[in-house]
């Protein structure tokens, strides 16, 4: 080939959403968790410069609901998933580290699901690839029919 791909060839989106679910609602910034969602697809394109498939589902649980974003791409090492899990600053630190920094991303991300009340968790998969869930209480009060 001899030109670059389009992103959209180099970075395919699939949306995943559980059938059953019709609607989600949280009480939440729009705009805080569009950019969250951003920011997880922006780290799958800027951590995969080769491209790679990145996944993103929405599932409904008793009392949560989760959003996945996901990709097949390089992943990390189980050293780095359990630096990611257990030490948050570890994702600000920018002294001692010699890789390139993208600026805060899953520290924002963080921040933003926090803000949410929600959690937020890191995991890869056997065959490469790293995966983001970020989860959030459904509110007792949102009976949407
Ligand atoms: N989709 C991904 N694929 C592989 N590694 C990732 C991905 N997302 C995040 N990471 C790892 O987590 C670290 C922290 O992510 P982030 O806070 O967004 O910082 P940055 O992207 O600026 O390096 C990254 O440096 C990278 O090692
Ligand atoms: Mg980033």
């Amino acid at each position: 080939m001899t030109r670059d791909a389009g992103i959209e060839e180099k970075y395919p989106i699939e949306w995943n959403t559980d059938e059953a679910l019709t609607a989600c609602v949280i009480n939440g910034d729009k705009e805080l968790l569009r950019r969250a969602i951003g920011n997880l697809i922006t780290n799958s394109q800027t951590h995969n410069p080769d491209g790679c498939t990145i996944s993103v589902c929405a599932r409904k649980s008793d009392t949560e609901y989760k959003i996945t974003v996901e990709d097949n791409g390089v992943g990390v090492t189980d050293e780095k998933l359990e630096k990611l899990r257990t030490t948050p600053h570890y994702m600000m630190s920018d002294s001692g580290t010699t890789e390139p920094r993208n600026g805060l991303g899953l520290l924002i991300v963080g921040q933003i699901v926090y803000a949410h009340k929600g959690t937020m968790s890191f995991d890869h998969k056997k065959q490469g690839g790293f995966s983001v869930t970020i989860s959030f209480p459904i509110p007792k009060d949102s009976q949407i029919q």
